[in-house]
Order: structure tokens, then sequence, then C-alpha cells
């Protein structure tokens, strides 16, 4: 599956571009909420969700880059969001933080910030929808990926599979048509891209190349 990021999105025109993924083989929608104190950046918050939300049946993933996420989870839910996901490193309660996200009957999903290891996971793994690996690290799009993810990929893979867990694998940052095979090949399913889709001379038809890489 591909999920683009519209932090690279057009902000003056943001309804183009949602109309574009529309019109896309986009899987989901992928919402990087920054609060310029868990990343040193500020990006949009739940008007923009709730505003995406009124232009598009696609799925709508928010990434929460933000201290306290538990805090916040109603709000983005009722704003529209489909999955939630929040960092390891930015709440003390992690398994109450998976319950609130059930209880709200959205996916959850928990993301490990470059340094973090796999292992912080083995007591939780059962519980998730997803795991979110950061391949760069969060604050900002057009980075470069890292590549000690891959060997983050295939140990969570191994996690998943010795847990009999169902929780998916995606991977954020850096991704684009360079790296998209071997990281489906690690064990991604799920890839966010952002600046790969949204600098492209065709984001359609590059939404569908990075997320048909497998059957190539
Ligand atoms: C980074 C965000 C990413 C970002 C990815 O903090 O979590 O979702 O938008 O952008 P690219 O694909 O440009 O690295
Ligand atoms: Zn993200």
């Amino acid at each position: 599956m591909i999920a683009p990021s519209i932090l690279s999105a057009s902000f003056g025109n943001l309804e183009k571009d949602i109309q574009m993924l529309n019109d896309s083989e986009a899987d989901w929608i992928h919402l990087d909420i920054m609060d310029g104190v868990f990343v040193p950046n500020i990006s949009f918050g739940i008007p923009v969700v709730n505003a995406v939300n009124k232009l598009t049946d696609k799925h709508l993933d928010a990434h929460l880059m933000i201290i306290n996420p538990e805090n916040y989870f109603e709000a983005f839910a009722k704003a529209g969001a489909d999955s939630i996901s929040f960092h390891i490193e930015a709440t003390n309660h992690v398994h109450r933080a998976v319950q609130l996200l059930k209880n709200l009957k959205v996916k959850a999903g928990i993301v490990l910030n470059p340094h973090s290891p796999v292992s912080l996971l083995e007591n939780i793994i059962t519980e998730v929808d997803f795991v979110l690996i950061m391949s760069v690290n969060p604050g900002f799009g057009g980075q470069a990926f890292i590549e000690e993810s891959y060997k983050k990929i295939k140990a969570l893979k191994q996690l998943i599979k010795s847990n009999h867990s169902k929780a998916l694998i995606q991977v954020d940052g850096g991704v684009n048509l360079q790296n998209s095979t071997k990281l489906y090949a690690a064990g991604a399913d799920i890839l966010v891209a952002g600046n790969a889709v949204f600098s492209a001379p065709n984001p359609v038809q590059m939404i569908a190349q990075i997320r048909n890489t497998k059957k190539a």
C-alpha cells in the first residue's frame, strides 16, 4: 500500500492536491501533525484534518508527532482520522494509549524514531494494528533515507511473526522509487511518501509506480 503525505502538498490550494489523491491509487492519506515541541517544526492540526475529511473518502492516517498524544486522540478521531499513530517516545503510557485508540474505533499505530529499538514493542505487538518505522528523524519532508531502517523492518517482521501478531509495517521518510523494492522485500506493508510524490512531474503516476513496485 502507499500513503502519500500531504506535508509536501501545496497548502495554498490543498483541495487541488486532495483531488489529485482522490484520482490516484493512494490507499491512505498520511497527515503529519507536528507540535513544535516533540519535533522542531509545526505543521497543521485538527481543523485541517477536518477539512481534508470533507474532500475525500480515502482512509485518513494521522501521524502524531506531539507530546502527550493521548490528550488529542478523540479530537483527531472526530475530525475524521481512520488511523492514528503516536510516538513511543512521546508518552509514558503506551499500553493505555493503544487501548484509548481501540475504544475510539480507529486503527492504532505505534511509531519508532530511528534510535528506538524494535524490542520496545515486545509486550505490545499483539495489541496494535500497525507499527510505523521512521526512516528519517521526524520533523521535515525531503530528508535522506536512513539505511539502518532495513534492519529494523526485518527485526520487526520477525517480532510480528513470532508473536502471531497481525500488525502491519509502515515506513515513513525518504521513501522513493529507488528504495521501494528493497523496502517491500524487507517486509514493509505501507509506504509513506511525501517529497517523492509531490515533486514528481506526474504525482498520480508516481503513486502508482511506488505502490505497485512489488509486482514489477
Ligand atoms: C516526517 C514525516 C513524513 C514526511 C515524509 O517527519 O513524518 O511523513 O512527510 O516526507 P518524505 O517522503 O519527503 O521524506
Ligand atoms: Zn509521517
